[in-house]
Parts: C-alpha cells; structure tokens; sequence
C-alpha cells in the first residue's frame, strides 16, 4: 500500500480532522468591550496544579487583546449554541450581538446556556508554529447546564447519536461534590 507524503495545509486539515473536540469561546471583558473568539483547541492539561491549554493562530486580532489582560474566560459551548461558534469564529463582526451574557467572578462574560465555564490566568505561552500554546491556571469554573456538546469533526458540528450512550466503555462520571474531596482521577 502506498502511504501519501504529502503534508499540505488542506491534507493535515482532512486528516487531522478525524479528531473530533467540543468548541468553547474564550471571552474576556476589555476597555473597548467585551471580546472572544471561537476556539476548538482547548484542553484540560493538569490537576494539580489546575491548568488548561489552547491554541491561538498568530492572526488572531483578538488573542492579543487578552493576553496583554493575562485573564479570561471560556466557555464550554452545547448544541444549542451552535450558530455562536460561527459568529465568534470570524474576524470584524460585532461577535456579541444578541448573545447574552453575564459577568464570571474575574468579570469576563460567560455566556447563557453554555455547558460550563472556567476563570482562567495566562501563566505561560509557547511557539506552536502559525499558533501559540497558552497554559493558563484555573482560578474558578462552574458546570452550568446539563445539555448536549457541540462537537466538531470533519469541519462540521455534529449530533451525538441518541440512545449511543453508554455504547463505549469510559471512566464514571464523578460527581462534583465527590470529584472535589478525591485524591486523584481523570481530567473529566
Ligand atoms: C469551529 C471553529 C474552531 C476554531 N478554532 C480555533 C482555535 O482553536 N484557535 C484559534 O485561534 N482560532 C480558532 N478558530 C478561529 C477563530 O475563532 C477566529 O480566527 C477568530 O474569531 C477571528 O477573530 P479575531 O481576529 O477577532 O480573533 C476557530 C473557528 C471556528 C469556526
């Protein structure tokens, strides 16, 4: 079997598409108003101590923005939030408008009917090729919503099957009242 070489932009984005991720926006209250971006690459990176991690392009106008603010915060997007991955995922729009929002305790907007949010510090950033690694420290999050994900794969949102729960063996969910006396477990 011949394997393709080559690594163009539009292959890796094929390929490496397969791998499907929830999408969050990444938000932050700014002097000139409130600001975000739609961002696919977030993950929890480290328990203790509590870090995420996400990807900025380096043309982003707004990543800017936030990090000379060194805190922000994202929120989790569900289904229902779809049309708002669009709308904070292109550059010169009013991204806010219509969505409603209310302030996190660092004062960033979270936004209504959104899975989960989390308060975060800019600790540390890294080169990542045409983007950059952001670690940030976790200094609150709250689940805020029972919903479904919005999950991309392929370059579309998609559903999760009804009825496919429980289909594929995973760790139990924890409850948070438990999560947070135990000693150690996986990133949920
Ligand atoms: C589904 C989706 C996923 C995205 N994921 C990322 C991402 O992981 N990192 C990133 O920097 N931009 C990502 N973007 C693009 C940014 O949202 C977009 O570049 C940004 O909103 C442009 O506005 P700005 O110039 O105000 O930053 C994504 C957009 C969409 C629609």
């Amino acid at each position: 079997m011949t394997v393709p070489t080559d690594l163009t932009p539009r292959r890796l984005r094929n390929v490496l598409g397969q791998f499907a991720t929830g999408l969050t926006v990444i938000t932050a209250s700014t002097p000139a108003g409130p600001a975000g971006f739609t961002c696919q690459s977030f993950v929890s990176l480290s328990l203790e101590p509590p870090l995420v991690s996400f990807n900025p392009t380096r043309t982003s106008n707004t990543w800017p923005v936030l990090r000379h603010l060194g805190s922000f915060t994202v929120n989790v997007l569900s289904a229902e939030l779809e049309h708002l991955s669009g709308q904070f995922g292109r550059s010169g729009t009013d991204k806010f408008a219509g969505v409603g929002y209310h302030l996190s305790p660092l004062g960033h907007p979270v936004l209504d009917n959104g899975l989960a949010w989390i308060d975060c510090e800019l600790v540390q950033e890294y080169d990542g090729g045409d983007h950059t690694i952001v670690v940030a420290a976790v200094r609150s999050l709250q689940s805020t919503h029972d919903g479904e994900p919005l999950v991309f794969h392929r370059g579309r949102y998609v559903r999760l099957q009804p009825g496919a729960e429980g289909a594929v063996t995973a760790p139990p969910a924890v409850p948070e009242a438990q999560a947070a006396g135990a000693p150690s477990g996986a990133v949920a």
